[in-house]
């Protein structure tokens, strides 16, 4: 099962823990009780449809999740950024959340 170590850039806190296979990051993040979302976009999200954006995570390393989405192009992410909504995990990651407001 990879490990998720997150990373809150607005807190501060580093939280684990770990996903099935292929897991989406959002849903296990929701499932785990970790806050992946910055201020009112907690409150105010797409829930999950690839569209506002506020979910966007920065993943290390890139190798263990799968590619860019056609949403992820959309919003235009960099090299090293995910939507946690679009991000399926194969493998240890650790990510850098909650930094995009709405
Ligand atoms: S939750 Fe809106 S883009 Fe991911």
């Amino acid at each position: 099962m990879p490990k998720i170590t997150v990373i809150n850039t607005e807190t501060d806190e580093t939280k684990t823990f770990k996903a099935g296979y292929g897991a989406n990051l959002r849903q296990a993040a929701h499932y785990h009780d970790v806050q992946i979302y910055k201020g009112m976009a907690r409150m105010l999200n797409c829930r999950g449809m690839g569209a506002c954006g506020t979910c966007m995570i920065e993943v290390e390393p890139m190798d263990n999740v799968d590619p860019h989405t056609f949403m992820e192009r959309l919003h235009k992410v960099g090299p090293n950024q995910k939507l946690g909504c679009r991000a399926k995990v194969y493998g240890d990651i650790t990510i850098k959340a909650a930094f995009k407001d709405l």
